[in-house]
């Protein structure tokens, strides 16, 4: 078998349909955070390849998930990307009812209609949910196991505290990149061109001075010496001492990026963190959904900053850069810019894989990606 998945992996419908079954229909999803489910009715949904999900708090305090259909002809339940649904979830063609356990309550007008209809058989496909640090994930496959996904962070250094009182969440942020997600993933766990792409943003750190582990599909990056150029002014540290986030994202050794297979990145910022989570769109295309969380000192709302941000659509994508990417100063446009451009890249009928770098800050990261994807996906 090859080290690595071929071109068409990246490039192909029939690939991306696969893996949206193989990969992302028995994957964990980062949906929300439990203060997001605050009351009883509270609900976010998410897409998990193919599949529409969605949690809901319910009256007795449980997250529960559900595929988000009705079980008579299949609308849609809840709508948006959050809400609250009062009490129960009522589907509005027919107005069947379901609990907020999802079972099948109410059929209108079920003895004529329904003589024979068994109510238990009826309710709500439910889905996997699990809570890692206050973050909520959900899973199409209802049996799928949470433990063992998440085991190996268990017991890791986890610099990111949800539950500090003066963390504000900040407005969320919506990319569309005309890249594949393995490309998104596979630049973001690349160890090897902080400091060549980044050199005027992130600086750094080279080959060496990096280094990602693996825990178990999952992987911690972290700068093994004070190898990053970018670094926080003393008052802003002195202001933001409260929060903890602060001395543990500046210890050399302590976790800077957290990986979670296959689509989740969580990055503790010195001033807070995010959550980046990627959707596959097509086959070529996919979306990130960022979240993220900021000091008490600054602002929720930075999208006027964002380069390519499109207030019209609430959208950032590089149609609407106004300025080249490598003179934004941001990594982020950075990153964004050179994953379209290895897209097209691989689109290229003459294009052949080079080899990969050695070493886990560099290019191994790929590999144990490639790994972990290859017995769903590999074909
Ligand atoms: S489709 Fe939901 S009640 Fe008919
Ligand atoms: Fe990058």
């Amino acid at each position: 078998m090859s080290e690595r998945l071929p071109k068409e992996a990246y490039t192909t419908a029939a690939w991306f349909e696969t893996e949206s079954k193989t990969v992302f229909g028995q994957a964990w999803t980062f949906v929300g955070t439990t203060h997001d489910f605050a009351q009883a009715g509270d609900f976010r949904t998410v897409m998990c390849g193919a599949d529409r999900l969605f949690a809901v708090r319910d009256k007795e305090g449980r997250l529960n998930a559900f595929h988000n259909h009705c079980r008579h002809r299949g609308a849609e339940l809840v709508d948006g990307e959050n809400g609250n649904c009062g009490g129960a979830l009522v589907c509005p063609y027919h107005r069947w009812t379901y609990g907020l356990d999802g079972a099948l309550r109410g059929v209108p007008n079920k003895r004529e209609c329904f003589p024979d209809l068994d109510r238990t058989e009826l309710g709500l496909l439910p889905a996997a949910v699990g809570v890692f640090k206050d973050l909520v994930f959900v899973n199409p496959d209802a049996g799928a196991d949470f433990e063992t996904w998440i085991a190996p962070l268990m017991g890791k250094e986890w610099p990111h505290d949800l539950s500090a009182s003066d963390i504000k969440d900040a407005v969320p942020l919506v990319y569309d990149m005309k890249c594949d997600w393995k490309v998104y993933v596979e630049n973001a766990i690349d160890g090897y061109h902080l400091a060549y792409l980044h050199e005027n943003t992130l600086g750094g750190p080279l080959p060496g001075m990096n280094e990602w582990e693996r825990a178990g599909q999952h992987m911690i990056w972290s700068a093994t010496e004070d190898g990053i150029r970018h670094r926080l002014p003393q008052k802003i540290r002195d202001e933001a001492g409260s929060t903890g986030m602060i001395e543990s994202a500046s210890t050399p050794g302590y976790g800077g990026v957290y990986y979670l297979f296959p689509s989740t990145l969580v990055v503790p910022t010195p001033y807070g963190m995010s959550v980046s989570s990627l959707q596959p769109v097509s086959a070529g295309r996919c979306r990130m959904h960022v979240r993220q969380w900021v000091g008490p000192w600054q602002s929720t709302d930075e999208r006027a900053y964002i380069p390519g941000y499109d207030k019209a659509s609430g959208i950032i994508s590089s149609e609407h850069w106004t300025k080249p990417p490598l003179e934004t100063g941001d990594f982020q446009t950075e990153d964004v810019w050179i994953c379209e451009k290895v897209q097209r890249g691989l689109e290229s009928p003459a294009y052949r894989h080079g080899p990969l770098s050695q070493g886990a800050g560099a290019e191994d990261p790929i590999r144990w990606f490639h790994e972990t994807l290859a017995p769903s996906s590999h074909h």
